[in-house]
């Protein structure tokens, strides 16, 4: 196979490229890029015209249910929504059933993702046993089956001891602990964000300090321990200064969050909307101007879906008891590219929050647009609009407060090695 794309801009934050230019592709490598390509060998040709090519979205939040809700979406499912989403790289979080807290549950995924995903798939390990919290998993054999960095994510580490010797432990591995930063004693029953909207719902509400106080402990204990702490979903705007200051101390911390924090707000569970209930939740106008000034200021740097779909067993219901989270993985582009939009961020920017920060934290290297490198990259138009129908989402599972929505931004093509998907 030999491609010849003509006329795109061409994007790349790990090597700092931007360019308007020609890529060529043979046998699934990146045979040439430059200005202008002209080749007298037959080869297929792409126009590029008002296209974005960049390297493969690299998402590193991502439920895919397998083993266990396989109902809800697995490892083919959900590889396939993040291929048609732009992403070639997904981290899956460890909540599963069983969860992933021996290394037996981490090769399963690896030998089912060997044989059905569509795109390349990172487990993430628990923190704790059951993920309750109490006895530490092996990080050591948890790695070595290949698990790239633990998380308990769904509940935090409560108790201090153990996320500090957690942060220990990782740190003498190299493994990111991923933090999912929520003060359960605070948020215990909570449904959506605390506040008049919980008040006049009559639902129990969740408030900043359950995310605030979790999120200051773990910079603590980061801080104390010099160990990587990876802040998940971040969505209140109490964590900023807080944030500020570590990056002044210099502790080694990354920070996340997801498209839906800057994009709705607690008004979207209005009407008892179950699609709309996520945990966290989603807060207010000022949290989200709040998120979007600390993505603008690089206190937070990364951006991932937190892809967690429920089938309508789980959401079809009674708000209290449905299910929180949201599909995310077809949506992580257009949504992402409003920043670029409303002037906060260069598109640059963005990318290398959605694959070299993403990329750091997994120890991994991006994808890059590099002569010799295996093809990994993304066709797409920033000015397509599209609606968003169940019928176009891959997942398995259709819970989003956007059906019915029109976006602005789509993935036209994808290269992967030797394949190429076009849409
Ligand atoms: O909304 C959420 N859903 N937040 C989480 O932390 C977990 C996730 C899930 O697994 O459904």
């Amino acid at each position: 196979m030999r491609v010849l794309i003509k006329g795109a801009r061409l994007l790349d934050p790990t090597l700092n490229l931007d360019m308007t230019g020609d890529l060529l592709v043979e046998e699934g490598h990146i045979k040439a890029i430059s200005r202008k390509i002209e080749t007298s060998e037959a080869v297929e040709l792409i126009s590029g015209e008002g296209l974005y090519v960049f390297p493969g979205i690299v998402d590193i939040h991502v439920h895919l249910r397998e083993p266990g809700e396989e109902w809800k979406e697995d490892i083919e499912s959900g590889t396939r929504a993040a291929l048609h989403g732009g992403i070639t790289r997904v981290a899956c979080m460890p909540n599963t059933k069983p969860p992933n807290d021996r290394p037996e549950v981490t090769t399963y995924i690896l030998e089912q993702a060997r044989e059905k995903a569509w795109v390349k798939v990172y487990p993430i390990a628990c923190i704790t046993k059951g993920q309750e919290g109490k006895e530490l998993t092996e990080f050591g054999r948890l790695k070595r089956a290949g698990a790239c960095g633990v998380s308990d994510d769904g509940k935090w580490v409560s108790d201090s001891s153990i996320m500090k010797r957690a942060l220990l432990y990782a740190k003498q591995l190299d493994l990111p602990v991923i933090s999912h930063c929520e003060d359960h004693s605070l948020s215990r029953g909570g449904q959506i964000n605390e506040g008049i909207l919980s008040a006049k719902l009559g639902l129990r509400g969740v408030s900043f300090s359950s995310e605030t106080i979790a999120v200051v402990r773990d910079l603590l204990l980061a801080k104390e321990t010099k160990a990587p702490l990876h802040l998940a979903h971040l969505s209140v705007k109490e964590n900023i200064p807080f944030l500020r200051w570590a990056k002044e101390e210099g502790i080694p911390f990354s920070a996340e969050t997801c498209p839906h924090y800057f994009t709705f707000t607690e008004k979207e569970v209005d009407g008892y909307n179950t699609s709309a209930k996520v945990n966290p939740p989603l807060r207010t106008d000022e949290d989200v101007i709040a998120i979007k000034e600390a993505l603008k200021e690089g206190l937070i740097e990364v951006i991932a879906s937190d892809h967690a779909p429920h089938s309508p067993l789980e959401k079809d219901i009674e708000f209290e008891l449905a299910s929180f989270g949201m599909i995310g993985l077809e949506f992580l582009l257009p949504l992402s590219f409003n920043l670029v939009r409303e002037g906060l961020l260069t598109p640059l920017t963005l990318l290398s929050y959605l694959i070299t920060n993403p990329s750091k934290v997994l120890r991994i290297e991006p994808p890059m647009l590099k002569e010799g490198s295996l093809a990994e990259f993304v066709l797409f138009d920033p000015e397509e609009e599209w609606e968003v129908t169940e019928e176009k989402i891959q997942s398995k599972s259709k819970n989003t407060p956007l059906l019915g929505r029109r976006l602005k931004g789509k993935v036209k093509g994808v290269f992967l090695g030797n394949k190429r998907y076009l849409f």
